[in-house]
């Protein structure tokens, strides 16, 4: 991919094409994920699979700017997504200060906010203030905690009401796309037709707007849990491990460095 997508062609490719979103934490990453991907979203899931913690929950908004400004360098020419932490929008104000902080300090072209119809206010501040806002409904990772795990979301008839209506509440709003997660698959495809604006499935079935994957796990470098919906592309820790216990291997046994490697 060769141009760098706007709030505009995201939205114009819903029916068209499927957008591909890969989540980044780092320049080394971003560089390496930019060619094939039309988003990068710094999650908060950093908090995890870099950060090692247990959930999200902790993620801070210096940790965020921190990576954003990083995959910014590294993918310069990548649409990024950046996270607004749990606790950085419980009211408009708060809202607005800290999203502004991502626009200020990185090269962020939107903020990413969990929730619906509950968040619609929140977003339409955003938005009426200049903030690009990409909504996130379904399974809401910084809700584990109030909700006791991660629990898949539209396996009913009143569940997937309350989707569709918050994924026309965040339309509403003003965001121009949003990321619909751990939704069973034929309410994520009623929810994804229900708004004009692209629904990015992760978790949440083949039929809707585009996918995105945390980069960790499709790699295969993220070794604590896999989720059902993750395809590892790669035997990423495997390949690391493989590759670390060989120069282990070589600096014991006085093979590494060669002459090559010498000044
Ligand atoms: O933090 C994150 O990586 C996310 C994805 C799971 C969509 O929000």
């Amino acid at each position: 991919m060769t141009k760098k997508m706007t709030v505009t062609s995201i939205q114009k490719a819903k029916g068209q094409t499927p957008l591909v979103m890969i989540t980044a934490y780092d320049a080394l990453f971003a560089k390496l994920l930019e060619p094939s991907s039309d988003m990068l979203l710094v999650g908060d899931s950093l908090n995890m699979s870099f950060a090692g913690r247990s959930d999200t929950l902790s993620a801070t908004m210096d940790q965020m700017i921190y990576h954003t400004q990083a995959v910014c360098q590294g993918a310069p020419e990548s649409f990024v997504v950046c996270d607004m932490p749990f606790g950085t929008y419980t009211t408009k104000e708060e809202a607005l200060k800290n999203a502004l902080r991502v626009y200020q300090e990185s090269e962020a072209d939107s903020v990413k906010i969990e929730g619906g119809a509950d968040k619609a206010e929140i977003i339409a501040y955003l938005t009426s203030n200049g903030i690009a806002v990409c909504g996130h409904i379904g399974l809401l990772p910084q809700a584990v905690r109030s909700e006791g795990g991660y629990k898949v979301k539209g396996k009913n008839e009143h569940e997937a009401l309350k989707l569709i209506e918050d994924a026309r509440a965040v339309e509403e709003a003003g965001a121009f796309c949003m990321v619909i997660e751990g939704v069973k698959a034929d309410v994520a495809c009623e929810v994804a037709n229900s708004v004009k604006i692209p629904v990015i499935g992760i978790g949440a079935g083949k039929n809707v707007d585009g996918q995105v994957l945390v980069f960790s796990d499709m790699l295969g470098l993220f070794e604590a849990f896999t989720p059902k919906f993750v395809k590892k592309y790669l035997d990423g820790a495997g390949v690391v491990k493989e590759a670390v216990a060989a120069y282990a291997d070589e600096v014991k046994k006085k093979q590494f460095p060669q002459d090559i490697h010498t000044y």
